[in-house]
């Protein structure tokens, strides 16, 4: 029979740290709130029950984690506090606690089950740390090794002597304990320290001052960045970023630099893409097969289609969903667009609110018209058409089949499938004029009497003249 398990997140902390509004754990990594990282990663281990303990005004952290429940910890009085918070997830509970800071969001799924099973080894110790040695132990707390090999106790940087400090081996905040000594352990906690709060990190000596076992497990540093500052939370990304690229490529796209191309937690890249140089990923894209990523695009909720192109200098925005062969060219936005298979849209256009039909060619610097300040419409692209360059398509305004804009044209009605709609000034034409007014004013020029003064014209060209051409 297995063990039941319940686990408590801790995000009720002010981050104070973050200099933010916001509150820590709603900052993102690779585009999601980093407390959705730890959640992820928690679920797998399929608890049996499963509590976030979070801080008043934080409305936003409870939705974000349900249908998981929150508990309010109304003051913040420390990790230790904030565990006891949660007591109701817990009270009678008989099996294991498992305790996780939602700002150490890089924790893998495999870590949490080494610290499992070393709860679960027997002789059972009460309490399991995850400890890491990072580069610089800084403010975390330290843990004390006793020379049984077992963990005598954690010492909070501020509370520590030289000595403490000195230790390598340090807190990770994550740890399981077993759930029939944590309520009586939880309640002997006391706030005399630098900080004046209730560490968690007591635990530890307080089950030993019973006789009762600990022990520490150690992870790997990378994994256990605790986020308490933008640096953290960068360095943090970097690790993330790190691990998406290694999978997008484990997954067989090529980067070509891939420290200059950034993933979001759910980007899904198909085989023999090709990503250039200075590409953003945002939350929600989706790539197919054998794509080519040209530099300098950005894409955030757009579906890719197999063999489409892409950029340089593209924007996807959300609902732009390109399909099959499709090529979408340089300052091109799309925006809530389907382009469908083999249509063209290469150059300086904005397409938004549309559909563009199988092998139609968008011109240079159309532009769909689809927001009158009020309400958006939608233009409607039939198959084969041809939108030449600089037209403004007004919506709801629909294009049939094989139709032909004429280039510059503003189109504010329906176009009948195969016709030709092109709406443009008259062109006027003055043979020998230009001649006439360059020499007109190079002798103006050489008579001293400056620019803007008619020579060699008319009256009526004189009046054309004034102002340049
Ligand atoms: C904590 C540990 C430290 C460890 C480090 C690892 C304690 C006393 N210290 O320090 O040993 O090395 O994490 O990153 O536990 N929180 C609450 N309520 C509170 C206070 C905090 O829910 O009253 C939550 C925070 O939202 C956060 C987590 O607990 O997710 C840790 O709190 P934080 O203030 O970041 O502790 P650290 O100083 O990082
Ligand atoms: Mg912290």
């Amino acid at each position: 029979m297995t063990t039941p398990l319940a686990v408590v997140v801790l995000a009720a902390g002010r981050g104070t740290r973050m200099q933010s509004s916001r509150p820590k754990v709603l900052h993102p990594l690779a585009g999601r709130p980093m407390i959705r990282h730890v959640l992820d990663t928690l679920e797998q281990l399929r608890p049996d029950r499963l509590v976030v303990v979070v801080g008043e005004e934080m409305a936003e952290v409870s939705e974000l984690v349900a249908p998981h429940p929150s508990v309010v910890q109304r003051e913040r009085l420390g990790t230790g506090h904030a565990v006891m918070a949660a007591g109701a997830t817990f009270a009678d509970f008989d099996g294991d606690v498992l305790i996780a800071y939602a700002d150490t969001p890089l924790i893998g799924v495999e870590t949490f089950r080494r610290v499992l099973a070393a709860r679960r080894a027997s002789p059972q110790p009460a309490v399991v740390v995850l400890g890491f040695r990072p580069a610089d132990p800084g403010a975390y707390g330290r843990l004390v090794m006793g020379e049984d090999g077992g963990l005598e106790a954690i010492v909070e940087a501020k509370d520590a002597t030289p000595e403490q400090r000195a230790l390598g081996l340090c807190n990770s905040g994550m740890m399981v304990a077993c759930g029939r000594s944590l309520p009586g352990l939880l309640a002997r906690i006391a706030n005399d320290n630098a900080k004046g709060e209730y560490y968690l990190t007591d635990l530890v000596h307080l089950a030993r001052a019973e006789g009762l076992a600990c022990a520490a497990v150690e992870g790997r540093v990378e994994d256990l960045i605790g986020v308490n500052s933008r640096a953290d939370l960068a360095a943090a990304e970097a690790v993330v970023q790190a691990r998406l690229r290694a999978r997008a490529m484990a997954e067989g796209a090529t980067l070509i630099d891939p420290a200059s191309v950034f993933f979001s937690w759910d980007t899904r890249l198909g085989r023999d893409v090709t990503v250039a140089p200075f590409v953003t990923f945002g939350p929600g894209v989706s790539v197919g097969d054998r794509v080519e990523i040209r530099s300098f695009c950005h894409l955030e909720g757009a579906s890719v289609a197999d063999d489409a192109l892409i950029g340089p200098y593209a924007r996807l925005r959300p609902g732009a969903k390109i399909e099959d062969g499709a090529h979408i060219g340089n300052f091109v936005e799309i925006k809530n667009a389907a382009v469908e298979p083999k249509a063209k849209v290469n150059h300086l256009t904005y397409i938004g609110d549309a559909r563009i039909g199988a092998a139609a060619n968008i011109g240079a610097g159309t532009i769909t018209c689809n927001y009158d300040g009020f309400s958006k419409s939608l233009t409607d692209i039939g198959v084969g058409a041809f939108i030449g360059s600089n037209s403004s398509l007004v919506a709801p305004v629909k294009i049939g089949d094989g139709a032909i804009v004429g280039a510059g044209s503003v189109i504010a009605s329906d176009v009948a499938a195969d016709a030709l709609a092109l709406t443009r000034a008259g062109h006027e034409e003055r043979p020998g004029w230009a001649r006439a007014f360059r020499e007109r004013k190079r002798a103006a020029k050489a008579a001293g009497r400056g620019a803007g003064a008619g020579a060699g014209a008319g009256a009526g060209e004189r009046d054309k003249a004034k102002g340049g051409v």
